[in-house]
């Protein structure tokens, strides 16, 4: 189980939803390619084709974190990370995906409220 330090507050609540899409393969997945801390999974059994993500909450806000899963290709133009929340311009989609993002606003505010907690 995860535990986040702290009380219940909605913002509490909501980083809590976001570390649960991150590590849901059918959602965010974002450990196959990064390590996370504070999900309760040992580094080795997590990715490192991406950076490790300890204390990006420092380096980024929420806002970036956003647009940055939304599609990081407006910051990283050739990068292997996933566009997350858009459907157009996507290429190899998978059909179960076509049309759809495969996050919603929603679901990447959370994963940025999450993010933003990795200080
Ligand atoms: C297929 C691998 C892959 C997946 C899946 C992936 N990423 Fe990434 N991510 C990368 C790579 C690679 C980079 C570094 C940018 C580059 O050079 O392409 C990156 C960069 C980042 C950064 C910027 C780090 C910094 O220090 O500035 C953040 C934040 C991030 N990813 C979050 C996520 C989140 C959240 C998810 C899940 C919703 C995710 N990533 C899923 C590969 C991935």
């Amino acid at each position: 189980m995860l535990v986040l330090a702290g009380g219940a507050s909605a913002q509490d609540a909501q980083a809590r939803l976001g570390a649960a899409l991150i590590v849901d393969s059918e959602k965010g997945n974002c450990t196959i390619c990064h390590a996370i801390p504070g999900l309760g999974i040992p580094p080795d059994a997590q990715g490192n084709i991406g950076p490790a993500l300890d204390g990006v909450g420092s380096r980024h806000d929420r806002d970036w974190f956003i647009r940055f899963i939304t599609d990081p290709r407006t910051t990283f133009p050739d990068t292997v990370m996933p566009a997350f929340g858009i459907t157009e311009g996507l290429i190899d989609v998978a059909p179960e995906y076509a049309g759809r993002p495969i996050l919603t606003p929603d679901e990447i505010a959370a994963i940025a409220a999450y993010l933003e907690t990795l200080q």
